[in-house]
């Protein structure tokens, strides 16, 4: 089986040393960091846009998938296109034109990746499932880093990987929240490819590179 992807949410990164943190994970063999980018207004909290995602480009080839918990993200996906996402991620709950946003991120060669809230169905990509690169499934209201990972959340990510594995079986599908050497063996059981993890990695009492291992051991071990 392939191995789980572990991305580190540079949320939970220590931004004064942000070039370190990101080269630590680096060094732990992750194929891409995640970014969120939130507005105060979809969610109740503010991180960080264009001048921290170009800042990250320039140090480091790792794929960057950036998660837009912004209201009126069809405004937002050139300028993180432009400031160097690979993979851009728009919840489905900002839009009635879900289509158009993942046509949108398409049009520009990135990969479209339509995140649900947890009280989000599943039903809300049946018709656009052919048109995913990528399903996130948030394992906790976004918002915030260091939350408990939602249980009920986990059952959608098995009847995603159902679907999909129908409709559109190249579709990774992700998990975002609580993601910690206790929780990503379910998660990954469930059916996630990826999993993000912020206060894991960066907070780990032994350092990133540490962090990162262990997720990985804990992700593809029995
Ligand atoms: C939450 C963000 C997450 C966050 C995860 O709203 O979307 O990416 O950084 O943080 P942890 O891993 O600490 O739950
Ligand atoms: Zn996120």
């Amino acid at each position: 089986m392939t191995p789980t992807r572990i991305a580190p949410s540079l949320l939970a990164a220590d931004f004064l040393r942000l070039g370190e943190h990101v080269a630590a994970a680096q060094s732990a063999g992750v194929d891409r960091l995640h970014l969120d980018v939130m507005d105060g207004h979809f969610v109740p909290n503010l991180s960080f846009g264009m001048p921290i995602i170009s800042a990250v480009r320039r140090i480091t080839p790792l794929l960057l998938e950036v998660h837009l918990m912004v209201s009126n993200p069809q405004d937002l996906i050139e300028p993180v296109i432009k400031a160097g996402a690979d993979i851009v991620q728009v919840q489905v709950e900002t839009t009635a034109h879900l289509d158009k946003l993942l046509m949108q991120i398409k049009s520009h060669g990135k990969r479209a990746v339509a995140v649900l809230n947890p009280a989000t169905p599943l039903t809300v990509i049946d018709e656009v499932a052919g048109l995913l690169d990528g399903l996130l499934i948030m394992t906790v209201n976004p918002g915030f880093g260091g939350q408990k990972l939602i249980p009920y959340t986990l059952d959608k990510v098995r009847r995603a990987r159902a679907l999909l594995d129908e409709r559109n079986p190249a579709c990774d599908i992700e998990v975002d929240g609580g993601i910690d050497a206790s929780t990503i063996r379910q998660a990954v059981l469930a059916g996630a490819g990826v999993c993000v993890a912020g206060t894991s990695i960066f907070n780990a009492p032994d350092g990133v590179l540490a962090g990162v291992r262990a997720l990985q051991v804990a992700a593809d071990t029995d």
